[in-house]
């Protein structure tokens, strides 16, 4: 069996149909940026989400740091995340001009350790933006105690979770402002870039909307540098027919987590650990163990296509060698890094490709033996 990492061949064949009805009917109106497909979206993304505005971009980097811009916070202010995590979304914090500071991960989900964000917090910090990291809700009741108690804003980073719930309410509806990527892989993906600012406040939204049109509210009068950051009609009317999918894409995402929570009990790996109160929606299916290289290879050799999110924290990347952490720094988020796998889940795999996939984790634990 050859089980591929990702795959869009399946997700195209299962709404081709709907995909093209939408495409057709951009390229009849002729219109292709900021136009009826992009408001019609924003409209079912914020009520979906459970928020009053949405304001669609670019991509997940540029609705970060557009958070960050329409909050005010830029040179001079620190942000305080996770390392592990798509480096890019760290990118958007210092973009924005800020400093990002890292707190380590409590290793059982692998989000921001909320215990360690105090000892972070000084004069300069501003926010803290944790990551639904792998579709698991972040830890926000603590979170946003300690927000409240220091005055900072939460900016969530739902990158990796669409639809995800955290004591009942959706991830993004939980902070001052947050960001969605549409990346193609995502639980909700484009057929290209994308990404969404949602919030509560009209003044952020309004800030928003002026800075991704390049800092205008009327043509040509441009108050402020801005980006030039926005979702395309093509991206724009191809979610809102993939957005009439997530929750039942999320049901068989968390159905294939549960199959191999039940097939890899008691073999090699340790399985993903869910908070008591939070609804995960499965972006990655993570797996732990020492001998994580190994097994890449091994499952390599059976066909199944495995990745890892992600192999180096970002304090250890060249592009925050600046920041002066070096190895030992985190220690929580460097073990994690060596030693995690994510194996193959999205709506479409097959059970029989899961219980493949499982049976070849098990017979790891031969090959370990001999
Ligand atoms: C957690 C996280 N944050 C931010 C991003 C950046 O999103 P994008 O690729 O749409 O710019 C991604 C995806 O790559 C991500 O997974």
């Amino acid at each position: 069996m050859k089980i591929p990492f990702n795959t869009f061949e399946r997700q195209v064949a299962r709404l081709q149909p709907e995909i093209d009805a939408a495409i057709g009917r951009v390229l009849q109106r002729g219109w292709f940026i900021l136009g009826p497909e992009l408001e019609k979206f924003e409209a079912e993304f914020a009520a979906y989400i459970g928020v009053p505005y949405a304001v669609g971009c670019n991509s997940g980097t540029d609705a970060i740091e557009l958070c960050f811009r329409a909050l005010g916070i830029g040179p001079g202010d620190e942000v305080i995340t996770s390392p592990l995590t798509a480096a890019f979304g760290v990118f958007a914090i210092t973009a924005a001009g800020a400093t990002p500071v890292f707190v380590d991960i409590d290793p059982l989900t692998y989000n921001l350790d909320p215990n360690q964000i105090e000892a972070a917090i000084t004069s300069r910090t501003r926010a803290i933006m944790p990551v639904h990291l792998y579709g698991q809700p972040a830890d926000m009741g603590a979170i946003l105690e300690i927000a409240e108690q220091y005055e900072l804003f939460v900016v969530e980073d739902c990158a990796q979770a669409h639809g995800g719930r955290y004591r009942g309410q959706r991830v993004g509806s939980l902070s001052d402002v947050a960001a969605f990527s549409f990346y193609p892989t995502k639980n909700l993906g484009a057929y290209g870039d994308g990404g969404m600012v949602v919030t509560s406040s009209p003044a952020v939204a309004e800030r928003v909307r002026m800075l991704r049109n390049g800092g205008q509210r009327s043509r040509y009068v441009h108050e402020t540098v801005g980006l030039n950051s926005r979702l395309d009609e093509l991206q724009a009317a191809i979610l809102s027919v993939k957005l009439g999918h997530l929750d039942t894409d999320n049901a068989r995402r968390r159905e294939i987590a549960a199959r191999y929570d039940a097939l890899l009990a008691g073999g090699p790996v340790e399985t993903p650990w869910v908070a008591p109160d939070v609804e995960p929606v499965y972006h990655l299916y993570v797996v732990r163990t020492p001998e994580r290289d190994a097994l890449m290879a091994h499952l390599a050799g059976q066909g199944v296509g495995t990745l890892v999110h992600y192999p180096t924290p970002t304090h250890l990347q060249g592009a925050y060698q600046s920041l002066g952490l070096g190895p030992g720094a985190l220690p929580q988020a460097e073990a994690a890094a060596r030693e995690i796998l994510s194996l193959p889940l999205y709506p479409e795999l097959t059970d029989d490709e899961v219980a493949w996939t499982a049976q070849a984790v098990h017979q790891f634990a031969g090959v370990l033996a001999r």
